[in-house]
């Protein structure tokens, strides 16, 4: 049986990410999501809105379960006994971020990462991207789902951005 960890802030969840959750889904025996807490990126959600939001689209999914966590994603892998660890490499430059990490991730824990690439309809959305347009009160239907887009006009109105 192989398990595997999707790990990322998903700040908030978006298609993007949802996509890779599913190829992971149909490649693995089990697959956790894990959130991770990136309290230096301050992320717009808190860990708990962000980790409900994740649970919340990947109901769905029988195989696939959702965690948060805080501390070193090797440390995660240990304790979970996870083989591999699912990234998504959308294009060069996502592929140079990820390197190093995924090398020092196997130095540490032992892990493999394995790269997926999203579907060419979803490639196009980025956190930092979707989290900007409804702040100004966009449309972010497409790239999001309804329980998180309805997140994401509810936060920016308690800002008052
Ligand atoms: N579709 C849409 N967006 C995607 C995407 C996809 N398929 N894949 C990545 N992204 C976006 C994210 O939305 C995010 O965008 P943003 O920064 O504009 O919000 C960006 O790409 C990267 O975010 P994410 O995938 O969440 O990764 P991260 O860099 O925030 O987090 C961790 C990476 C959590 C895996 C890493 O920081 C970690 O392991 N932290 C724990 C501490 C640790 O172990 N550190 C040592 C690592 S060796």
């Amino acid at each position: 049986m192989t398990r595997a960890v999707y790990p990322g802030t998903f700040d908030p969840v978006t298609q993007g990410h949802l996509d890779i959750v599913r190829r992971a889904a149909s490649l693995f025996d089990e697959v956790i999501v894990a959130v991770a807490e990136s309290s230096k990126k301050s992320p717009l959600f808190s860990l708990e809105e962000r980790l409900a939001l994740v649970k919340a689209d990947c109901a769905g999914l029988t195989n696939v379960t959702a965690e948060g966590f805080t501390g070193l994603l090797a440390d995660f892998c240990r304790r979970r006994d996870v083989a591999v660890v699912v990234r998504s490499a959308r294009n060069a430059s996502d592929y140079e971020y990820e390197v190093p990490m995924a090398l020092m991730n196997r130095r540490m824990a032992g892990v493999e990462t394995v790269f997926l690439t999203p579907t060419p309809e979803v490639q196009h959305i980025s956190g930092t991207l979707v989290r900007e347009i409804a702040s100004f009160g966009g449309d972010v239907s497409d790239c999001v789902t309804s329980a998180t887009a309805v997140a994401l006009t509810a936060k920016f109105q308690k800002r008052g951005d």
